[in-house]
């Protein structure tokens, strides 16, 4: 049976998961349960949920999507929860993508100062990344993730049967999370690299997670290690910023591999990372993900962006660079410069 323990929470897998959430609710004599979904956990996820353990929550559903990850969304959640008597033993469970785990644990964390929650990620990318690490928030405007706090849920579920619901767009999107947790610690790497196309199991999520879940346990709160987990998230955040007004959205791994082939170019550059490794990510995530075409326009806006990245200090923007394969180092200052010619990197 997998499991993972956290500094102060337990990572479940499948049935297990569900058996803990039952005990969980008999030791803790929580007054209200709510569920928070949206249109497409609601859909596809919820008479799941509910078939694995009997239990009648109240649902709150939200819309679906990045865009919706804001104030106002949360604002309507607090109003449900009071307008339906929502106390201080109330549990909260998020069942969703990372939008879902993000800013449900910031509405459970900031309501009545702080109600329990437990995250059932139902996305690759909630499950390797956004429901593990203890991070909530939502955006502001176009910046991501920039209100929020550190909140631990009670509980996170890995439940793979949920990633049955999901396209094969959104599997590539969390895969590219995968992806850099296998770079920035060398493991798996030589078994994915090489390939053209997308490679997952249940070994490789519990992999993932647990990496992740190592570096958060050394440095909850992003001061030193965890910094190591924002590689290609300097550029991929603001180009996903960049899109979320647009048309045509970017999902989070779609914008975060280009980040990583455009960090792993400055890395050469800065940290001697080695070229021919750095081609290699490219030929990998290129043969993955759509190749996306930016003009000088576009690029000045993002750089625009990553000007609020919260990684950055004193205004100076901050990259999380490669030294190798396996090796991090932190707060490297780059100048536009350098992240421009990246862009020419990843073009050509
Ligand atoms: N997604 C990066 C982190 O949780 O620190």
């Amino acid at each position: 049976m997998k499991k993972i323990t956290t500094n102060s929470y337990e990572i479940r897998f499948s049935n297990d998961g569900y058996d803990y959430l039952n005990s969980l609710l008999s030791k803790k004599s929580y007054s209200k349960l709510f569920v928070i979904v949206d249109e497409n956990t609601d859909k596809y996820c919820l008479e799941y949920f509910k078939s694995k353990t009997s239990l009648k929550p109240n649902v709150l559903k939200i819309k679906s999507g990045e865009k919706y990850k804001n104030l106002e969304t949360c604002k309507e959640v607090w109003n449900n929860l009071t307008e339906m008597d929502a106390d201080r033993m109330t549990l909260i469970i998020n069942l969703g993508g990372g939008v879902i785990t993000d800013m449900g644990g910031f509405i459970a964390s900031t309501f009545k100062r702080g109600l329990d929650f437990i995250n059932i990620p139902t996305t690759l990318l909630s499950m390797v990344d956004a429901s593990i690490g203890s991070k909530t928030g939502i955006n502001l405007n176009l910046l991501k993730n920039q209100i929020g706090l550190f909140s631990d849920p009670q509980l996170v579920i890995i439940d793979t049967n949920y990633l049955k619901t999901l396209n094969k767009r959104e599997i590539k999107s969390g895969y590219a999370e995968i992806i850099k947790h296998c770079i920035i610690s060398n493991s798996f790497f030589d078994d994915l690299i090489d390939r053209s196309s997308i490679h997952y199991n249940e070994d490789i999520i519990y992999n993932s997670i647990q990496l992740k879940n190592k570096i958060v346990s050394m440095d909850k709160l992003e001061n030193n290690i965890r910094k190591n987990l924002n590689f290609g998230h300097t550029i991929g955040h603001a180009i996903e910023s960049f899109y979320l007004n647009k048309e045509d959205k970017l999902l989070h791994g779609e914008a975060i591999s280009i980040g990583m082939i455009c960090e792993s170019f400055i890395s050469y550059k800065k940290t001697n990372f080695s070229l021919e490794i750095a081609n290699k990510i490219k030929t990998h995530l290129n043969s993955i993900y759509p190749k996306i075409n930016f003009n000088k326009n576009d690029l000045k806006e993002i750089l625009s962006l990553m000007k609020y990245d919260k990684k950055n200090y004193l205004n100076n923007i901050r990259f999380s660079l490669l030294k190798e394969v396996g090796k991090v180092e932190i707060d490297v200052e780059i100048d536009e410069k350098l992240i421009m010619d990246s862009f020419d990197f990843y073009s050509n």
